[in-house]
């Protein structure tokens, strides 16, 4: 496994390989990395004779007063722990390496882009997007691996390389829990310790609301506002946002249909945003049990 910083020097590693024939996968992540980020990192290795694991906290997807400088940072901690898998490349440059110069080219999918977490963080998946773009013309993988937990920006990189034939296979992994289903994040290890044990009442939510689905309830209001009252009954939680919408096209929906749904929500407990989803089907109409 080599550590690069630059892009010159992943580039000119990489060419000899895709001459030869090789597949490349890419895992993007901004370090400090939990199993959930082995996921992919072992999902790419199976799937490619060469790996990218790339480590960047790119800043251009943090707002004004966000937790850019907040956000964990342990880049000999994660090269330890990719020692583990066969990932041949760890790219892991300065941010004056990927931004030299203020950019003027940006990637914006619109409107998918600025709902829901869009609303909240304006400019995170322009931040997103762009950042991707640059990595897929740096490696030019032929797959990338996405965690399924960060359900939008899965869908805004999917959307992107469709409308912008982008030649790589955009792969998504299941979400990985801990024991009692709170959802692995980079951002869990900010959490106070009494925060950590609240956070649980976000997976219990969900799946109380998958629960609803799966048992024919149709109206997406009777099923959010279940979910607001379990997430109620936990004080430390600031529920910042749940929404529920289709799973393919994140649009709103007047009534749970056949397609599969998502519900989203987002909440602080004190100062660090989590986020989580859960995907769910209906009970097909006219089925009784
Ligand atoms: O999911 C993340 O860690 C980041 O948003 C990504 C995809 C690496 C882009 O910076």
């Amino acid at each position: 496994m080599q550590r690069i910083e630059e892009i010159a020097a992943l580039r000119a590693a990489l060419a000899p390989m895709r001459r030869a024939g090789e597949t490349i996968g890419l895992v993007p992540t901004m370090g400090y990395l939990h199993d959930g980020h082995l996921a992919l990192v072992e999902r790419a290795c199976a799937e490619n004779d060469r790996v990218v694991v790339t480590i960047f906290v790119n800043p251009t997807q943090f707002g004004p007063g966000e937790d850019l400088d907040a956000y964990p940072r342990d880049v000999a901690g994660d090269l330890k722990q990719l020692a583990a898998y066969p990932v041949d490349f760890v790219f892991a440059p300065a941010v004056g390496e990927m931004y030299p110069e203020p950019m003027q080219a940006h990637v914006a999918v619109e409107p998918l882009g600025d709902i829901l977490i869009g609303e909240q963080r304006p400019g995170h998946f322009r931040g997103v997007a762009t950042v991707v773009t640059k990595l897929f013309n740096i490696v030019q993988p032929d797959r990338a691996y996405f965690g399924e937990k960060d359900f939008q920006q899965l869908a805004v990189i999917r959307r992107m390389v469709a409308d912008l034939a982008m030649p790589v296979g955009i792969v998504a992994v299941p979400t990985v829990r801990e024991a009692d289903g709170l959802a692995l994040s980079s951002r869990n290890v900010r959490l106070a310790p009494a925060d950590r044990a609240a956070a649980v009442v976000l997976a219990r939510a969900l799946e109380e609301g998958a629960a609803m689905i799966g048992a024919g309830e149709r109206d997406p209001e009777t099923v959010l506002a279940a979910m607001r009252a379990t997430i109620a009954t936990e004080p430390r939680a600031a529920l910042r946002s749940l929404d529920l919408r289709d799973a393919a096209t994140l649009a709103p929906l007047d009534r749970i249909g056949e397609r599969p749904v998502v519900t989203l929500v987002t909440a602080l407990f004190g100062e660090v945003l989590l986020i989580d989803q859960r995907v769910a089907e209906g009970k097909e109409q006219g089925v009784t049990p």
